[in-house]
């Protein structure tokens, strides 16, 4: 995997089922027994890393094996935690009076759409920014496409919402010393704690427009649904300035696999190849075989990376 080896950052996208965590372990092991130290996050509320690896992921970072650790993040858990840091800022900062009205309002705004993936976002922000000094590989084991290319676009919407609320509270700070401190002028210990995510995200966003340092994989099956709805999420990623420049074209049938009925899917898998080439010319393809078992164990994590590795899988 020349191309995308070099980054310390990648995600690992794609539709449901296709094959993200096994792509996503495989890449991270592969790290791993290289000698390098790696880090794999899972954003998907439904985790599998611990069965994949047969490991029970804590709270943590669990060592999975040799080199590498594992982290489970939990959007609900994320969301609670973000909106505790929150009120745990206000303390001591609000009015007694208006305490329970901040609270009714800001739990308002822990259930509102997005809330969970801003947290995860806010997670995942802090992640790169603290683990990348430990780890020279970190790898996200993303949830399923919509979601991914969402969370991914919201660097930007962030961005945005956070300039109009530090525009807001410019405005509103004169008011605000009212509230605070019955009209004596104060900082505002608001505004500086949306400058600080302000500036935590500013972080972030060049580290995943940077090539060289941020990679995104996408995993498809060769089917006509998967390669249309990969085409579409590189034209969304392309409007965000971020490219993805890996496919891994999984769950391709082998030259083993015969009878009259595959030989027929087989051959549609062929045309869905070509497809492939001529549409994601951008993109480095690996082709990976569908294995007679699931990929569930270390050892068939292996025959994967070694795929992945020779990128010479030819089997159609
Ligand atoms: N090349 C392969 N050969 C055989 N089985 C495979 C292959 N790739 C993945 N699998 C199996 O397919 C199933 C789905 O894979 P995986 O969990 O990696 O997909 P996913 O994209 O992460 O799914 P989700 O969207 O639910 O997170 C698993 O049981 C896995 O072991
Ligand atoms: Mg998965």
């Amino acid at each position: 995997m020349n191309e995308i080896e070099n980054q310390a950052i990648l995600f690992v996208g794609g539709k449901g089922g296709v094959g993200k965590s096994t792509s996503a372990s495989a890449l991270a092991m592969m790290y791993a027994k290289s000698g390098k130290k790696t880090l794999i996050v899972s954003t998907d509320p439904a985790h599998n890393l611990g069965d994949i690896f047969h490991i029970n992921i804590g709270k943590g970072k669990t060592p999975l094996l040799e080199n590498l650790w594992g982290v489970e993040i939990n959007p609900e858990m994320e969301t609670q935690k973000y909106i505790n840091g929150v009120k745990n800022n206000l303390k001591g900062m609000v009015k007694s009076s208006m305490i329970d009205e901040v609270h009714r309002q800001i739990d308002m705004a822990a259930s509102a759409p997005g809330a969970e993936e801003a947290a995860l976002f806010d997670r995942i922000v802090s992640i790169i920014l603290e683990e990348k000094v430990e780890f020279e590989k970190i790898i996200f084991d993303t949830a399923p496409t919509g979601h991914t290319i969402r969370l991914l676009s919201l660097p930007e919407l962030m961005g945005v919402w956070m300039d109009g609320m530090l525009e807001r509270r410019k405005k509103t700070n004169k008011n605000y010393s009212q509230l605070l401190n019955d009209g004596e002028p104060v900082e505002d210990p608001i505004f500086e704690v949306l400058q600080k995510r302000r500036d935590k995200f500013a972080r972030v966003r060049s580290i995943l427009l940077d090539s060289a340092k941020t990679g995104f994989i996408f995993v498809l099956i060769p089917e006509r649904l998967p390669i249309l709805e990969t085409e579409k999420a590189i034209e969304m990623m392309n409007k965000h300035d971020l490219k993805i420049q890996g496919l891994i074209v999984n769950k391709i049938l082998p030259p083993t696999a015969d009878g009259s009925f595959l030989q027929k899917r087989k051959k549609q898998e062929k045309d869905y190849l070509q497809l492939m080439k001529r549409k994601f010319i951008e993109q480095k393809l690996y082709q990976i075989p569908l294995l007679e078992e699931d990929v569930c164990s270390v050892n068939h994590l292996e025959t994967f990376a070694q795929y992945l590795r020779e990128e010479v899988y030819r089997g159609v």
